[in-house]
């Protein structure tokens, strides 16, 4: 009887899947599905009243043909009476549906897959009471058409592997499930493998039974502690591991920590896997919450979208963001790994311990993992001055987004998956971290501590939405700020977009100042509506520092107050307001004041920290492009930099001068490479292109400044970097080949490439093809991209579409790197129109990177002409996907560039003719 019935169900399925003409989708993007008898209707959210608590999960993958069977059952408890239950699937085959109560069959009338919302909808004849119910669905998949979901990923030798990602809406690729956050249910995963391989999963492995004469294996992992379906993970490959016990001080059991990686790249782990100890030590410590899971794994895979994800118990990463040679690995690499390493275990608790409710609050996930990571690296590698890093990593980008008409709010309404796909964004990441810093400025470190730590114990397993997380914040605010409301001063931050430009005027006493307050936005013509329930004011909390140091108290300045009064004490003639800029805003002075601080930073003024630098810097360029203070001012702030020697304000330097110098495009720039030179000159000279022995830091800064020194075209700097890079290509010739010390790599491979020959390009291209390790493929990928010879750059391209010798994984940076270089922005745009359609059909309009490519090429046009082509092309592909927003922001920036060579570009060059000499 239950053949038959799965049979006339399957035959079922082929004749009645859902193509859109069957419905309509009214306004609220639901959909109205009219049934023979009743009225169905189905949106892309589930039924918050039919709820999973267990899902019993059998996978079989096949390594060789790429396809996998699977079976889950799942049990449900329904608070509602229906006569249907639906659920995610997406690209499954599915072979059997039957629902069960207390073992009893119910029948299933039909199935249908509703592509169009990724669900399954089963009927029954009769309607369900409320009460326990399982669901037991038959499937099968294939692991080859995606790098998301369940999917296979291709080694050297023709070996393979399998591996999963799910987040934020895959897991319905590998199962039929209940996959949104708030759906916490637990798991017993089972897994068949080849008998060589491991087989890995969230938890720890109890059984594991030779099946198929001893050629596979079923491995059975221990049921699961609750958790959203994102966080489910599933890997089989032949990979070893090295391991350390975690020391958790009494803060529950000591447990392990392993790190896998293909055989021959085990001596690549140990940099990760001591950042991931220490760095899981110091959550547990911090947090105060013993790691809720009996094991952890991290693992590099080879074909990977992301940058890592946070697996619970099971963390997988992107290669190059994971693996480290010694040998090979530069400062910035060993940095950027540890940086992922630390943000994805500070999810293991906050995102898989409490999870947001639902992606409308995915910050709370990204924004707190993006400060955490600075927080942890900060306490575990002090030297790393990983806070005045936090400007240049994280805030100073996201300043520039989020000033312009097409930001959004922090806190943001989504509902379908390229909505939510497109929200993994830098203001979730950057904005949110950077609120948060803001947060634990006025709240203070302990209180901001010990908030977090209730939070996570209030809330384990369970989900939350931004108030709970300010709720357990606001007895200690409380205690600080008795009169003042943590939740009315945090929505004016996360609830609308954008955030306030300060400006100080003189008042009428010596050491009083006046502040105002407006919205701030890089098109001084743009129109910022007052849409939002706060009018685009804010609750800002200021501090400052005066020749007396920093101030000891906040000044609140609440968004409904016109103006704040600030007195300084006696005896300062300069006010820097906002210190080390933990304040999510922008100052603007009057320009007596503006002269004052430039004359504390020339005479190098104690009082004036690193992040305070940093700050003055890209604020007052920011405010010159925004025609709020002439760019006579904030060149002549620049001019400062001729002392300057900490790496932070001088990477702050080279990101305004890179834009700048786009900005003015090749012709023009020449005399902001004279500029720039004579300003980079006092530290170049003391840096030596020799192997040296440097600490973290003092690395960044040479590697910094030699590679400023040559991108503007310093002659000494750019003849060593030439001589290096043919006196190592042409060792390649011989038995003896030359290496090049690995902070310099990067630099030498680029700008050496950047008068290269075919037949020079060529041999870096067979260098290339024959490099084995992640982290060197991609400095000589992007060095590849360096030439300015355009022909050149066409055959990249299309080598570079190739997939035996690019990784799709690796493509759209490639296409951004040849997009980036001057001579290839033209061609990039040209091939990225005509090849759309193939670019969607191997990338998905569901690809957030895909999206982003847009602004990427597009970010230095600044003609009407090139801005028409946008539009036509936009209107040619309307449908955006996830790449909706993006195209909104490229417009915008376009604009914006048209304005500013318009306003702004003579005058620059004024200053800089009458500046050639300093
Ligand atoms: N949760 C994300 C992984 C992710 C990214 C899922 C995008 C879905 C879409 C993970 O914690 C993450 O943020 N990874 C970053 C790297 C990290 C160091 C900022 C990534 O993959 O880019
Ligand atoms: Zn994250």
């Amino acid at each position: 009887m239950y053949t038959c019935l799965t049979l006339r169900v399957r035959n079922l399925i082929t004749r009645n899947i859902i193509t859109k003409s069957f419905y309509r989708i009214n306004y609220s993007g639901s959909l109205n599905l009219t049934m023979e008898s009743s009225k169905i209707k189905l949106s892309e959210r589930l039924s918050s009243l039919v709820r999973p608590t267990h899902y019993n999960l059998f996978l079989r993958p096949d390594l060789k043909t790429g396809h996998f069977e699977g079976k889950v059952k799942i049990d449900i408890t329904t608070k509602e009476e229906k006569n249907y239950i639906n659920l995610h699937t997406k690209f499954l085959d599915i072979t059997s549906v039957k629902v069960f109560k207390n073992d009893e069959e119910i029948e299933v009338v039909k199935y249908n897959e509703i592509k169009q919302i990724e669900q399954i909808l089963i009927n029954f004849d009769k309607t369900l009471d409320r009460g326990v119910y399982k669901i037991e669905i038959d499937f099968n998949g294939d692991l080859t058409q995606s790098f998301v979901g369940f999917y296979l990923s291709r080694l050297n030798n023709n070996r393979t592997m399998v591996a999963s990602k799910f987040e934020p809406t895959y897991a319905r690729q590998a199962f039929p499930c209940f996959d949104e956050p708030d759906f916490k249910a637990t798991y017993d995963i089972t897994l068949v493998k080849p008998v060589s391989y491991v087989a890995l999963s969230n938890m720890n492995e109890i059984s594991s039974e030779p099946e198929d004469n001893g050629k596979t294996e079923i491995v059975t992992f221990a049921t699961s502690v609750p958790m959203s379906t994102y966080l489910a993970c599933f890997v089989v490959c032949d990979f070893d591991f090295k391991q350390n016990e975690i020391n958790t001080n009494g803060i529950g059991n000591n447990f392990i920590l392993r790190s896998f990686a293909q055989k021959d790249q085990m001596h690549k782990i140990n940099f990760a896997q001591d950042i991931g100890k220490r760095a899981t030590e110091f959550y547990i410590k911090y947090y105060e919450v013993p790691f809720p899971l009996p094991k952890l794994d991290m693992i590099a895979i080879p074909d990977y979208v992301s940058g890592a994800t946070e697996h619970w118990g099971l963390i997988t990463y992107r290669e190059t963001s994971f693996l480290v040679d010694e040998a090979t690995a530069s400062s910035i690499n060993k940095i950027n790994v540890a940086n992922t390493v630390a943000h994805e275990l500070a999810h293991m608790w906050f995102g898989n311990l409490v999870t947001m409710k639902w992606w409308d609050d995915l910050w709370l996930n990204e924004g707190f993992a993006s400060y955490m990571q600075a927080k942890a690296l900060n306490a575990i590698e002090p030297s790393w001055t990983t806070m005045d890093q936090f400007l240049t990593k994280t805030m100073h980008s996201v300043l520039v987004t989020d000033a312009k008409l097409s930001s959004h709010s922090i806190v943001q309404t989504v509902a379908t998956p390229d909505e939510i796909t497109a929200i993994f964004d830098s203001i979730s990441y950057n904005k949110g971290a950077s609120v948060l810093r803001m947060l634990e400025g006025f709240i203070g470190e302990e209180n901001f501590r010990r908030g977090v730590s209730d939070y996570l114990k209030k809330y384990k397993y369970g989900n939350t939405v931004t108030q709970d997380l300010l709720s357990c914040l606001e007895p200690y605010f409380r205690k600080e700020y008795p009169d003042l409301d943590i939740f009315y001063i945090m929505d004016t931050w996360t609830r609308q977009m954008g955030y306030p430009l300060l400006t100080v005027e003189k008042g009428d006493d010596v050491n009083q100042y006046v502040i105002t307050q407006k919205r701030f936005l890089l098109d001084p013509e743009a129109i910022s509506p007052n849409d939002t329930e706060f009018k685009y004011r804010w609750f800002v909390p200021i501090t400052y520092t005066s020749s007396n140091g920093p101030s000891k108290n906040i000044t609140w300045f609440p968004d409904a107050k016109e103006k704040v009064h600030l007195t300084v004490e006696e005896g300062g003639n300069w006010v820097k307001i906002n210190n080390n800029q933990v304040g999510y805003y922008r100052v603007n002075y009057p320009l007596d004041l503006w002269q004052k601080l430039i004359e504390q930073l020339k005479a190098k003024s104690a009082q004036l920290s690193i992040s305070d630098r940093s700050h003055l810097l890209d604020d007052v360029f920011a405010l010159a492009e925004a025609r709020v203070v002439p760019y006579d001012i904030a060149l002549s702030l620049s001019s400062y930099l001729r002392v300057e020697e900490d790496y932070v304000p001088w990477e702050t330097a080279a990101s305004i001068f890179k834009s700048l110098s786009d900005r003015l495009a090749n012709s023009l720039s020449d005399n902001l490479n004279i500029y720039v030179q004579q300003l980079v000159k006092p530290l170049y000279e003391k840096q030596s292109w020799q192997k040296t022995k440097l600490g973290v830091i003092e690395s960044l800064l040479r590697t910094r400044i030699l590679a400023l020194a040559t991108r503007c075209q310093l002659p000494d700097a750019e003849a060593k970097v030439r001589n290096m890079f043919l006196t190592w290509l042409n060792s390649h010739d011989t038995d003896n080949i030359v290496t090049i010390e690995t902070d310099l790599r990067d630099l030498v491979y680029y700008y050496g490439m950047k008068s290269a020959t075919h037949q020079e390009w060529d041999k870096l291209w067979n260098i290339y093809l024959k490099e084995e390790d992640a982290q060197e493929q991609t400095k000589l990928r992007h060095a590849l991209a360096a030439p300015r010879d355009t022909s050149i750059l066409r055959k990249y391209l299309t080598l570079a579409w190739d997939e035996k010798n690019i990784r799709s994984q690796d493509y759209l940076n490639v296409v951004g790197y040849i997009s980036n270089n001057p001579s290839g922005t033209a061609l990039v745009w040209e091939d990225v129109r005509t090849r759309w359609t193939e670019l969607v059909n191997r990338f998905t309009l569901n690809s957030r990177y895909l999206g982003n490519l847009i602004p990427s090429i597009t970010d230095s046009f600044n003609t009407p002409l090139k801005l028409k082509e946008m539009e036509e092309f936009f209107e040619q592909y309307p449908e955006a996907g996830a790449g909706e927003a993006s195209r909104r922001r490229a417009l915008e920036t376009v604009r914006n560039n048209i304005k500013w060579t318009d306003h702004n570009q003579a005058s620059v060059l004024d200053w800089l003719n009458n500046h050639q000499q300093l």
